[in-house]
């Protein structure tokens, strides 16, 4: 009786859903969508790998619990995933280039993921400096101005 009552619920749901479901792509510009969403988790994955240095010494982020590693893991996918929005035409740019880099992006994310998944740190380092580097990658080719080194400082500074 109870399945079949959620059974009921599922179709409604779904139904609804179909229905409500607007054919249209996100609004958030690509500036917006790289300065909170990219950047934001891609801090996030690399915290695993950073290493701090407070009064109390060096601190690593390294996983230690089986917890840290699924969330480093749950990190990689995130970054993974979200390369599928930059493939999508609300951000894609139609230049063989974004598709190189693109691609080399997504690469270096499930390389990460794959390294959080067998708890392999030196992998897991590795493959946040190839996502990093692929961040920068494409920035050159599309976005020069924001990798460019900040202008020397006046006299006197
Ligand atoms: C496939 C290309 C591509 C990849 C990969 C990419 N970006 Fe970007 N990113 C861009 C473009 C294009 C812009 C410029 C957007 C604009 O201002 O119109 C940009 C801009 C930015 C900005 C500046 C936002 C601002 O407020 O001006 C940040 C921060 C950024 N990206 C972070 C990242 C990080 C972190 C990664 C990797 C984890 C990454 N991006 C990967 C294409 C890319």
């Amino acid at each position: 009786m109870k399945i079949a009552f959620a059974a009921i619920i599922g179709t409604l749901a779904c139904a609804a859903g179909a229905a409500a479901l607007p054919n249209e792509q996100s609004q958030l510009p690509i500036k917006e969508f790289m300065g909170h969403v990219m950047q934001r988790n891609a801090e996030q994955l690399w915290q695993w790998t950073a290493l701090e240095t407070d009064v109390h010494g060096e601190r690593s982020g390294k996983p230690v619990t089986e917890e840290d590693w699924e969330n480093a893991e749950s990190d990689a996918l995130t970054l993974q995933q979200l390369s599928y929005a930059l493939e999508h035409s609300a951000y894609r740019i139609a230049d063989v280039e974004w598709d190189k880099h693109l691609i080399a992006f997504r690469e270096a994310a499930s390389a990460s993921a794959d390294a959080a998944e067998r708890k392999d740190f030196v992998a897991l380092q590795s493959a946040g400096d190839r996502i990093n580097a692929q961040c920068v990658a494409c920035h050159l080719t599309f976005a020069p101005d924001i990798e460019a080194p900040p202008p020397p400082l006046p006299e006197g500074f």
